[in-house]
């Protein structure tokens, strides 16, 4: 087994996996660069790591000094770790935005962390860049990392991300799609990428509300307005974007990023956080206009998990209005029935009497009955079919329900969408609703109309 010094050795060399479910209808190959298997789960270890050797040579970062970051929370952790095995305290600005779980996270490897208004300007004294920019000046031996204008974020993307692209493709990389935080990522791999081959496409995914996209395009400087996807975007222009290794912006919607960031998750069993889920609907929509020779990478900037409490909790997409409607299934409908208080499932057996049947019916003033014989699904009676022939001869009164019943009503699983339900409906006055194999109710066209 490979035994490393420390875990700062397992810094980068993150592996490239192609995607196989989500690119079915696209004939270019697209892989995720898993950034979110560094050390703290993130692209952003690689800068936290390059920030503090990069201080320390230039002298600037003292033995036992204290570092101040402005952060979205994944900067924080890649600081964290680095100054935890190097001996440096830190002190973190974040907005409320951030997820709770990268807070406690930062809280968790020691370090201080501040918490600033999300409404902040980027201008005023309260925006969590000019309250770190504060803390550093009354902090004795502290330095402010400033990832947004310090060169040596880019410049470990230049030297070690892009470089990796290039040998894991073995130079094939026809487009790399990342998104725009700092503008680290896409500006230093997309430099290296470009020094190698200029007709690499650089994609940058930037949220919609963001300003990159119109300053881009047009030199425009808008006002950002507030988006939800965490860690990208900005509504100032950081020295660290460098546009000119940018061929173009898209832009995504918070609800396209979730869906995609969970459609990752479940369709290719890789647990990502928004910002992956900007990358992925961009790549994709870029992969689409491509033939075979194709072959598009887009970062996993990080790992789901950091987002337990956002968008991979459902009731944090309702709250937010962004979950897709639920599908109706026959459970649900079978559900909403029994929330009425009405009994699950009233059946007759196969050798009870017809008269016997018809007080069931009676005493649960009811219309059909199923008939079950050990849970199979063995026929039906209905009220008005055995009422019709009572009157043509009152005897069969006596008869055993076998003998009468009509045909069966079909069973379907609870999981099966209403639509199939309501298909059988039209056939049948009923159908029998099941979970795992087991016949647990009876659905009527009344109960239909009651849901809806
Ligand atoms: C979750 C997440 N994704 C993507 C990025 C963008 O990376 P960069 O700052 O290199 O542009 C960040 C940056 O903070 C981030 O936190």
């Amino acid at each position: 087994m490979k035994v490393v010094n420390s875990v700062l050795e397992l810094f980068g060399r993150t592996p490239l996996v192609k995607l196989n479910k989500l690119t079915q209808d696209i004939k270019a190959s697209v892989y995720a660069k898993m950034e979110s298997m560094n050390p703290g789960a993130s692209v952003k270890d690689r800068i936290g790591l390059a920030m503090i050797d990069d201080a320390v040579k230039r002298g600037v970062l003292k033995p036992g000094g204290t570092i101040i970051e402005a952060t979205s929370g994944n900067t924080g952790i890649g600081i964290a770790i680095a100054a935890t095995v190097k001996g440096y305290k830190c002190i973190f600005t974040m907005t409320e935005k951030v997820s709770v779980e990268k807070r406690r996270y930062l809280q968790a490897l020691g370090a201080d962390v501040v918490i600033c208004p999300m409404t902040a300007k980027h201008d005023t004294p309260e925006h969590y860049v000019s309250v770190a920019k504060r803390i550093a000046e009354d902090t004795p031996n502290s330095l402010f990392m400033y990832q947004y204008n310090n060169p040596s974020n880019p410049e470990a993307h230049y030297k070690t991300t892009g470089p990796e692209l290039w040998e894991q493709t073995g130079g094939k990389i026809t487009h790399f799609v990342g998104s725009l935080g700092t503008g680290g990522t896409v500006s230093g791999t997309g430099r290296f990428l470009k020094e190698k081959n200029p007709k690499i496409k650089i994609i940058a995914a930037d949220p919609y509300g963001s300003i990159f996209k119109t300053y881009k395009e047009s030199g425009v400087m808008t006002e950002g307005t507030p988006y939800l996807v965490e860690g990208i975007g900005q509504d100032m222009l950081p020295e660290n974007v460098h546009f000119k290794y940018i061929d173009e912006i898209i832009n995504v919607t918070d609800k396209d990023s979730f869906h995609m960031s969970r459609r990752l998750s479940r369709e290719e069993g890789i647990f990502c956080g928004g910002s992956t889920g900007t990358n992925l609907v961009a790549a994709l929509k870029v992969a689409k206009g491509l033939d075979e020779n194709g072959l598009v990478v887009f970062v996993v900037c990080d790992t789901g998990e950091r987002y337990l409490s956002k968008h991979h909790s459902d009731e944090w997409m309702r709250e937010k209005r962004l979950l897709e409607k639920d599908k109706v299934t026959v459970g649900v409908v079978f559900q909403t029935k029994l929330s009425g208080g009405l009994p699950n499932l009233v059946s007759a057996s196969p050798n009870e009497t017809i008269g016997e049947a018809l007080n069931r019916l009676e005493e649960y003033n009811i219309s059909l009955l199923p008939v079950l014989d050990d849970n199979k699904s063995l026929g039906s009676l209905t009220e008005a079919d055995i009422m019709s022939r009572i009157i043509e001869n009152p005897a069969i009164i006596e008869k055993k329900v076998s003998e009468l019943m009509d045909k069966p009503y079909p069973v379907i699983d609870e999981s099966d969408d209403m639509k199939h339900g309501i298909q059988s409906l039209k056939k049948s006055p009923a159908i029998l609703v099941s979970q795992y194999g087991r016949i647990i109710g009876i659905l009527t066209r009344i109960d239909v109309l009651d849901f809806v």
